[in-house]
C-alpha cells in the first residue's frame, strides 16, 4: 500500500504524449501534488544506459525477447529505485509510457503476444500498476508522420506501418479489457481540448486541491 497515485500516459509514437505531460505535471502541482515526473525506458542512470542500447538505430539484429527483457529490466530498476519509494512518501507519480507499452509493443507488434509479456511484467514490477492510464489515441499512420516530423525516427519508429498498426491493436485492445484503468482520450483534438479531457479523467483520483 502506498499513499501516492501513479499515472501512466501511453501512446503510439506521435500521439503527443510530451506536450499532455507537461500539462498534467502542472495540473497536478495546483492540486497540491509533489509530482515525479519520469519516462520508459529510463528513469534511472541504469535505465537510461538500458535505454540507449534499446533504441540504437545499428542494433538491428536485436531479438524480440532482448528487447522485452531489456524494457523490463529497465522497468525493474526503475520501480524499485524511483518509482515505490515515490509513492510511499506521498508524490504523485507520472510516467512517459509503462507495462501497456510493452504488451502493445513486445506482446502485439513483435507477436511475443500479450500473456508472456505480461507475465515476464508482473516478475518485473513486483504486480505495481497504476491507479489511471491516459491513452492517447491517434491513427498509427498519422502519429508516426507527426514524430518523424519533429525528431527522426529511432529504431522502434523505422519499423514497417504494418507494425505500428499491431501496437496500435495491442493498445485498444488494452483499453477493452481495463476500462476502469485505461482512459481513452482522441489525440487528433486540439491541445487545449485534449488537456482538458485528461483533467476530467484525472478527477477521479486525485485528491481535491
Ligand atoms: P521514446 O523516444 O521515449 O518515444 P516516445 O516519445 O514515443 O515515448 O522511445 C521509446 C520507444 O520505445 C517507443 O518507440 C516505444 C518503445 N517502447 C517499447 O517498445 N516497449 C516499452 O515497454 C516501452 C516503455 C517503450
Amino acid at each position: 500500500m502506498h499513499k501516492g497515485i501513479f499515472i501512466t500516459i501511453e501512446g503510439p509514437d506521435g500521439s503527443g504524449k510530451s506536450t499532455q505531460v507537461s500539462h498534467i505535471k502542472g495540473f497536478l502541482e495546483k492540486k497540491g501534488y509533489e509530482v515525479l515526473l519520469t519516462r520508459e525506458p529510463g528513469g534511472t542512470g541504469i535505465g537510461e544506459k538500458i535505454r540507449q542500447i534499446l533504441l540504437d538505430k545499428d542494433h538491428k539484429e536485436m531479438s524480440a525477447t532482448t528487447e522485452t527483457l531489456l524494457y523490463a529490466a529497465s522497468r525493474a530498476q526503475h520501480v524499485e529505485q524511483v518509482i515505490v519509494p515515490a509513492l510511499r512518501e506521498g508524490k504523485a507519480v507520472l510516467c512517459d509510457r509503462f507495462v501497456d507499452s510493452s504488451i502493445a509493443y513486445q506482446g502485439k507488434g513483435r507477436g511475443l503476444g500479450p500473456e508472456a509479456v505480461t507475465d515476464i511484467n508482473k516478475f518485473a514490477t513486483q504486480g505495481l500498476e497504476p491507479d489511471i492510464t491516459i491513452l492517447l489515441d491517434i491513427d498509427p499512420e498519422v502519429g508516426l508522420n507527426r514524430a518523424k516530423a519533429t525528431k527522426g525516427a529511432d529504431r522502434l519508429e523505422q519499423e514497417k506501418l504494418d507494425f505500428h498498426r499491431r501496437v496500435y491493436e495491442g493498445y485498444r485492445v488494452l483499453a477493452y479489457m481495463y476500462p476502469d484503468r485505461i482512459k481513452v482520450i482522441d489525440a487528433t483534438k486540439t491541445v487545449k481540448e485534449i488537456s482538458e479531457e485528461i483533467e476530467n479523467k484525472l478527477s477521479s483520483v486525485v485528491r481535491k486541491g
